[in-house]
């Protein structure tokens, strides 16, 4: 059978809103189940806005949770090692029913803004690695994942760069998103950001090796340094969603993985589109101490 995420209406969809944030009306429609969410102690949660390196970073977490055994890893596709906790249509399993079906420990995936984590998280005291992209190759990466995925028209680049300014797409405010997770760290967070696991991934992995408190050969690590890098996950079934109904992610219009790198934004953006942006995320940023590195 197929996955939920395989389903033929997952993604082409209209959106409603989740407590002020812009989201898919059938995950909207799932909602109960996912606030009521049980989590368990030893589950650890990969959070993202999308486009910011949630399936690099899943790909990593299950490697380093079957100590680097690339067989193992390719045991399902990667939407099914890691489910995504609030996805939802109307046929096949939900993320939630995916989760309470899968032995611990569990790795979930989610998009959520903080202020709608399921309440089950922290009282469990889970493990949570949030991940963050800076915005201007995040607005890129959606642009492009819109036509693949057929989630919704996302109009021209020029009006897709509008709507993510002014949170109106799914998941709503980047700048929300990033901040308020970064306000809540705590001994339990692990706060990344994909441009340093770029610029130096050995260095990233042992941060979160040291973060779950374990240990693991360089070896081990050197093959999961292999594993997961841009190269090989597009080459992997098992992590490149080539997996999905071609009605669900069309790759030849442009592919899942598509990039992979810091600062494609450059040959997207108009220099007036730029100042534009960069305005607009000093207001958005001002008096944070979170910063970003632009490429
Ligand atoms: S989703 O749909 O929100 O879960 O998408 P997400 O996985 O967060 O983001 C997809 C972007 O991540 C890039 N990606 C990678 N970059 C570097 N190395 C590796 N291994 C890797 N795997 C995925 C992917 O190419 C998308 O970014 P762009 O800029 O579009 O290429």
């Amino acid at each position: 059978p197929l996955s939920g995420m395989e389903q033929e209406d997952a993604i082409r969809q209209e959106m409603g809103s989740l407590h002020g944030i812009p989201l898919f009306k059938s995950f909207i429609e799932g909602w109960p189940q996912v606030e009521a969410f049980q989590a368990r102690p030893d589950d650890l949660l990969i959070s993202t806005y999308p486009k910011s390196g949630t399936t690099w970073l899943s790909e990593i977490m299950d490697m380093i949770y079957h100590d680097g055994d690339v067989e193992k890893c390719r045991r399902d596709v990667i939407y099914n090692r890691v489910p995504f906790l609030e996805m939802k249509v109307s046929k096949g399993p939900s993320g939630v029913e995916q989760l309470e079906n899968t032995p611990s420990p569990r790795l979930v995936k989610t998009h959520l803004p903080v202020q709608l984590l399921p309440t089950s998280f922290w009282e469990k005291g889970c493990k949570i690695i949030y991940m963050a992209r800076n915005p201007k190759d995040v607005v890129i990466s959606y642009y492009y994942f819109h036509h693949m995925a057929k989630i919704l028209d996302p109009g021209t680049k020029a009006e897709f760069m509008e709507n993510f300014m002014a949170g109106k797409v799914a998941y709503g405010s980047w700048y929300d998103h990033v901040r308020g997770w970064w306000e809540k760290k705590q001994e339990k967070m692990l706060y990344l950001f994909y441009e340093d696991m770029k610029k130096d991934p050995r260095r990233e992995v042992q941060k979160i090796l040291h973060f779950l408190g374990k240990e693991l050969a360089e070896g081990t690590v050197e093959r999961i340094l292999h594993h997961t890098s841009f190269q090989e996950m597009k080459k992997n079934p098992a992590a490149n969603y080539e997996t999905m109904l071609l009605t669900v992610m069309d790759h030849s219009v442009s592919p899942f993985l598509r990039k992979g790198i810091s600062g494609d934004w450059k040959n997207h953006f108009t220099v007036a589109q730029n100042e534009r942006f960069d305005q607009h995320y000093q207001e958005h940023m001002a008096g944070s101490d979170l910063h970003f590195q632009m490429e």
